[in-house]
């Protein structure tokens, strides 16, 4: 019943979006396979939001402005087929508080067209999937931000739609919600759905997505699996710790190529993370016959990508790159 897709969920082609004389999208490629997990990484005002907008048929692209297929509809085209094989869970939740959980995945039901007794085992199923039955009865406006959100996605899911859009799923959930979350997803590509996602936690992209893409000035300027994006910056470093001066300079003195801070007694020298590396550095402490106090290897996560590619400066400890560019730290 549903056309053939070639096994792709989404393909965008030369995205482009305006608002006044503002490029939102300045012409964006995307292509999702079915049943995976796609993560649209990029700093607020990047345009994921629009870009969701855009491929789950809210918002239209500028006129004449690519492609876009979804589930196999053609959005210019079949928007209505498009509709009917996703769901959207905005970055804004779509709950209303006035009423309750169950009141709320009613509303979706009828907005399906459900017949009522489907539309009520549905509700049912789903608040229980959710974690929910218990709240169920009460308005959603006593719920805590992890239950709206879970309710959010519930209500997603009454239409059985095969690709899902979740913008922004997790911000501002604690820790443990955020796992719930990220469970969740895991069952619904289980299942066989598509999930698009965006995220300002490069975390959470790491951990869902197959592919990750990240959206700065209106372009996707890097795209990949995590480690594929994780190769794209250097920053793995050894950190070490040393507890007294003299050991500090020793160890400086053997380790050619380490950036130092007299102060902490702490040298970052470049490492790629392979153990072969990792024993010279080692070896090299051995033979200048030093002990460091505390050492820790630093391969580059996507946080190091996401600042590299956005332009941001890095919160964690600076990398060799940036050690370069502050010569009174460097080693003497
Ligand atoms: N309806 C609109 N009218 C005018 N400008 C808009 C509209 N929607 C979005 N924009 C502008 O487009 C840009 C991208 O917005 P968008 O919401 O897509 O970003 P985002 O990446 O989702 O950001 P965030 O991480 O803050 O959610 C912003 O500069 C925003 O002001
Ligand atoms: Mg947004």
């Amino acid at each position: 019943m549903n056309p053939p897709t070639n096994g792709i969920a989404i393909a965008a082609r030369e995205l482009r979006k305006s608002y006044g004389d503002q490029t939102v999208l300045d012409g964006v490629d995307l292509t999702v396979p079915s049943g995976t997990v796609f993560a649209l990484l990029g700093p607020n005002g990047a345009g994921k939001t629009t870009a969701v907008k855009i491929l789950s048929t809210l918002v239209a692209p500028d006129p004449g402005s690519g492609q876009v297929v979804v589930g196999g509809h053609d959005l210019a085209t079949d928007p209505q087929a498009a509709r009917a094989a996703i769901g959207v869970t905005g970055q804004f939740s779509a709950v209303d508080g006035l009423i309750t959980g169950t009141e709320n995945m009613l509303l979706m039901a009828d907005l399906h067209h459900l017949p009522k007794a489907e539309g009520r085992r549905t509700a049912a199923r789903l608040l229980e999937r959710f974690d929910l039955t218990e709240a169920a009865g009460r308005p959603a406006s006593t719920y805590s931000g992890g239950m709206k959100r879970r309710l959010d996605i519930a209500m997603t899911l009454v239409g059985s739609p095969r690709v899902i859009f979740l913008d922004e799923p997790t911000t501002g959930l604690d820790p443990r919600s955020r796992h719930d979350m990220w469970q969740i997803v895991r069952e619904l590509v289980a299942d066989g759905v598509t999930v698009f996602l965006t995220t300002q936690y490069l975390e959470e992209a790491d951990e869902l997505a197959d592919r990750i893409a990240v959206l700065n000035g209106g372009r996707i300027v890097a795209e990949g699996t995590a480690e594929e994006l994780k190769r794209l910056v250097p920053g793995g470093h050894v950190r070490l710790r040393f507890t007294d001066p003299v050991g500090y300079r020793v160890a400086a003195d053997a380790l050619d190529g380490a950036a130092g801070d007299e102060e902490a007694l702490t040298l970052q020298v470049p490492a790629d993370g392979s153990q072969r590396r990792l024993r010279e550095v080692l070896d090299r402490l051995d033979a200048a016959g030093v002990e460091a106090h505390e050492l820790t290897v630093h391969t580059p996560d996507l946080d190091d990508v996401f600042f590299a590619l956005t332009g941001g400066a890095p919160q964690a400890a600076p990398t060799r790159s940036n050690a370069a560019t502050q010569p009174e730290e460097a080693l003497t």
